[in-house]
C-alpha cells in the first residue's frame, strides 16, 4: 500500500517525483505529498485526494520549486484519517528531517508517549511520523558524537568526513544514514521510508523491512520508489533492497548497507535487469486499465503456457522437486488472499480430480494464526498477484518453519514472495496496473492449471495422452477468450438492467462456484454493490429469503456435470422474480427458459470453464461501475498492493 519516490540528482526533482507518484497511485490515493530540500531548508507541500491535485497545488511548469532533491509519497491510509495533516512527507520538530512510510509501526504508541514526554509536538495521528522525531532525537545524538570525534581527529592531524556526500565518496554511511538506521533500531512493524535531511543535503535515505522498496542510478540522479515501475523510464537496472538494508542516495552515488547489526556495514549492491515495457502501463486506446487488462487475457494464456509441453510432459522446472519428492506428497495447501485465493479454489478442483491429492485452499490471514496441519510433506503454494501481499507472506514464512516446501504464484519478479519460495512460476500477466485483478488471475488460474497437471502426470494419474490432450484444449482457450471478448453485446445488457440493484447474488457449482466467488468480489470491488456468492445448492439453506422481484441472480450455468441441477436451482429464484442473468454454453438452448439475460461462451471441458465464464463476470463489473460512474481502476478505500497486515 502507498507509493514512495524520492530523487536525488541534476534535475529539478518535482516532476520527477509527480511522474513517479502518477505510476504509483494505484497503490494507494486518497492523499499525497513532497519534500523538497533545499540545503538548509525542506518544503513540504500535501494535498489529499490525487496526485492530480498536488500537481496543482506545486503548480508544475511554474519554476517555483528549484529543489533537485525530494521524496514524495501517495498514500493508503492505516492510521488516521485521509487528511493534509495525515499526509506524508511527516516532519521532525525543527522541520530539518522529512519523511515518508509505508507499512505499519507497531509499537507506535508507545514511542510516541516516549517522544512527546521528551518534549517533541506532534502535527498527525499517524503512526508514520514518530519515525521523522526518531530521526531527529537521533541526529541529535550523533551530532555530539562526532563532534567529539572531529575534536580527536583534529588534534591528531587527520579528518573524518560526516557531511554525506564527503562520507559517500569514501564508501562510509552519512549522519542521516546513521541516525535511520539508528531509529529503526527501535521500530517494531513493517516499514518502507525514504528520508531526507537538511543534515545531508542531496542526500536521500530508504531503509525497509517486509515492505518493497528499489532504487536506481541514471545519468541524471538516483531514483528511489517502492515499485519499479517508478523507475523504469530513468533506469532499467533495479536495486532490489532487502529487509534489514539501508540505501543511501546522492546525486551520482548509490551506497546500500547491511543494517541488520549495530553497525552499517557496506554490501555491493546487484542490480536486476527489469525488461517490462513503460508503454505496457498506458491505457493502448482504452478507456481504462481494467479493459484494457482484460482485453490482454488471450496473450496471458498463450504467454504463461508457452514453452511448458515439452514432448508430452508439463514441464515446471522452477519448482525444483524430484520425482521422489513430488511423489511423497499428501497434501497440498494453496494459501493466497481475495482474487488469488478464488485461483485457488479453482485449482482445488483440479489439483484433487487430476493429481489424487487433497488439497485445501485458505485465506492467508487465517492459515498464519491457526495451527493448520503442515508437515514435510505439505505442499505449500503461495499465491500473489503483487508477490508483496503480508499475510501470503507470513503465512509462507510459517509453512517453511513447519516444514513445508512452498512454492510461489506470482506476477512480479524479484518480489518477497518470488525470493522467499523454494520455487516460482511467474504469471506472463505483466504489469497490472488496475486495482482490480483481471489479467493476473487468468495467469494464475492457468499456472494452477500446470501444477495440477505436473502433479497429477508425475503421480502417475494422468497418463501422457491425457496431459497432451488436456494441455492443446488449455491452449485453445486463448481464442475462446477471444471470441468471448469480441462481442459484449450481451454484457452490456446485462448490466445496464442491473445497475441500479442494491445487491447482487451469484450463484454456480463446482468450478461454477469458485467463479461465482470472484464475480462477486469483482462486482464489489468496483462498484460498491453488495455483492454475496453462494454454492448454488446452499440457496435454499437461506440466502433464497433475500430474494424478490427483480433481484439480481448470476448464474454460472454451463455445461457441467451439475448443469441439470444449477437449472433447479434457478427456477427456484425465478420462481421467487429473481432477475436471472445466466453464463452459459453456446448452443445451449434450454437456459433462455430459466434466465432473462444470457451471456454465451465457448464450449470447453468442465476443468476450463473457469477461464472462459470468468471473462463476462469481468466485464459485467466493469461495465455496471462505468454506469454508476464509479472510477474503475482506482476504486475507493483499496490498493494494488496490500503490504500491511
Ligand atoms: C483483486 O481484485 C483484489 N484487488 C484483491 O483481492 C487482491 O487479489 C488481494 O489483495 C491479493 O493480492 P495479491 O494477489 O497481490 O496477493
Amino acid at each position: 500500500m502507498c507509493g514512495i519516490v524520492g530523487y536525488t540528482g541534476t534535475e529539478p526533482a518535482v516532476p520527477v517525483l509527480l511522474d513517479g507518484l502518477a505510476r504509483l497511485e494505484y497503490r494507494g490515493y486518497d492523499s499525497s505529498g513532497v519534500a523538497l530540500e533545499r540545503g538548509s531548508r525542506i518544503d513540504v507541500v500535501c494535498e489529499t485526494g490525487k496526485v492530480a491535485r498536488l500537481a496543482e497545488a506545486l503548480g508544475v511548469g511554474g519554476g517555483a520549486h528549484e529543489a533537485a532533491c525530494g521524496i514524495g509519497h501517495t498514500r493508503w491510509a492505516t492510521h488516521g484519517r485521509p487528511t493534509q495533516a495525515n499526509a506524508h512527507p511527516h516532519t521532525s520538530c525543527d522541520g530539518a528531517v522529512a519523511l515518508v512510510h509505508n507499512g505499519i509501526i507497531e509499537n507506535f504508541a508507545e514511542l510516541r508517549r516516549e517522544l512527546e514526554a521528551a518534549g517533541h509536538a506532534f502535527r498527525s495521528d499517524t503512526d508514520s511520523e514518530v519515525i521523522a522525531h526518531l530521526v531527529e532525537e537521533s541526529l541529535v545524538s550523533l551530532a555530539c558524537v562526532d563532534a567529539a570525534d572531529d575534536a580527536l581527529a583534529d588534534a591528531e592531524g587527520r579528518r573524518t568526513p560526516h557531511d554525506g556526500t564527503a562520507a559517500l565518496a569514501q564508501g562510509r554511511p552519512s549522519i542521516l544514514a546513521r541516525a535511520v538506521h539508528a531509529a529503526a533500531s527501535r521500530l517494531i512493524g513493517s516499514y518502507a521510508i525514504a528520508v531526507v535531511s537538511t543534515a545531508d543535503p542531496g542526500v536521500i535515505v530508504g531503509m525497509r523491512k517486509d515492505s518493497p522498496l528499489v532504487a536506481g542510478l541514471a545519468a541524471d540522479g538516483a531514483y528511489l520508489a517502492s515499485d519499479a515501475i517508478a523507475l523504469i523510464d530513468h533506469t532499467r537496472d533495479v536495486v532490489i533492497v532487502e529487509d534489514g538494508q539501508l540505501i543511501e542516495l546522492g546525486a551520482t552515488t548509490l551506497a546500500l548497507f547491511d543494517a541488520s547489526g549495530s553497525c552499517l556495514a557496506p554490501l555491493e549492491p546487484s542490480p536486476v535487469h527489469i525488461d517490462w515495457d513503460a508503454e505496457l502501463t498506458e491505457k493502448g486506446g482504452y478507456s481504462d486499465f481494467m479493459l484494457k487488462e482484460i482485453h490482454e487475457q488471450p496473450r496471458v494464456i498463450r504467454d504463461t503456457l508457452a514453452g511448458r509441453l515439452v514432448g508430452d510432459s508439463v514441464h515446471l522446472d522452477e519448482l525444483a522437486l524430484t520425482r521422489e519428492e513430488l511423489n511423497l506428497l499428501d497434501r497440498v495447501y494453496i494459501i493466497a488472499c481475495g482474487t488469488s485465493y478464488h485461483a485457488g479454489l479453482i485449482a482445488k478442483n483440479l489439483i484433487e480430480t487430476w493429481a489424487q491429492l487433497p488439497c485445501e485452499v485458505e485465506v492467508a490471514s487465517e492459515f498464519r494464526y491457526r495451527n493448520p496441519i503442515v508437515t514435510p510433506t505439505t505442499l505449500v503454494v503461495a499465491v500473489s498477484q503483487s508477490g508483496e501481499t503480508a499475510d501470503t507472506l507470513a503465512a509462507m514464512r510459517d509453512a517453511r518453519i513447519k516444514g513445508a516446501r512452498v512454492f510461489g504464484i506470482t506476477n512480479v519478479v524479484g518480489s518477497s514472495v518470488a525470493r522467499e519460495s523454494d520455487g516460482v512460476i511467474y504469471t506472463k500477466a505483466n504489469k497490472e496496473i488496475a486495482v482490480a485483478s483481471t489479467k493476473s488471475f487468468l495467469g494464475q488460474v492457468v499456472s494452477l492449471t500446470l501444477v495440477a497437471m505436473m502433479l497429477a502426470q508425475t503421480r502417475g494419474k494422468l497418463t501422457a495422452g491425457q496431459v497432451r490432450l488436456l494441455f492443446s484444449e488449455l491452449a485453445d482457450t486463448a481464442e475462446k477468450v477471444e471470441a468471448v471478448l469480441a462481442d459484449a453485446t450481451s454484457v452490456e445488457a446485462a448490466a445496464e438492467a442491473c445497475k441500479d440493484a442494491r445487491s447482487a447474488l451469484f450463484v454456480g457449482r463446482g468450478m461454477g462456484s469458485a467463479v461465482a466467488c470472484e464475480g462477486a468480489l469483482k462486482l464489489k470491488e468496483i462498484s460498491y454493490l453488495h455483492a454475496e456468492a453462494y454454492p448454488a445448492g446452499e440457496m435454499k439453506h437461506g440466502p433464497i429469503a433475500l430474494i424478490d422481484e427483480g433481484f439480481p441472480v448470476i448464474a454460472i450455468a454451463t455445461m457441467s456435470p451439475t448443469y441439470d441441477k444449477v437449472l433447479s436451482n434457478l427456477q427456484e429464484c425465478k420462481a421467487r422474480g429473481a432477475k436471472v442473468i445466466a453464463i452459459a454454453t453456446e448452443g445451449d438452448d434450454e437456459i433462455a427458459r430459466h434466465a432473462d439475460h444470457v451471456i454465451a461462451v465457448p464450449s470447453v471441458r468442465d476443468a476450463f470453464s473457469a477461464i472462459v465464464a470468468s471473462v463476462p463476470l469481468q466485464l459485467f463489473a466493469r461495465a455496471i461501475a462505468v454506469l454508476r460512474g464509479c472510477d474503475v481502476d482506482q476504486p475507493r478505500n483499496l490498493a494494488k498492493s496490500v503490504t500491511v497486515e
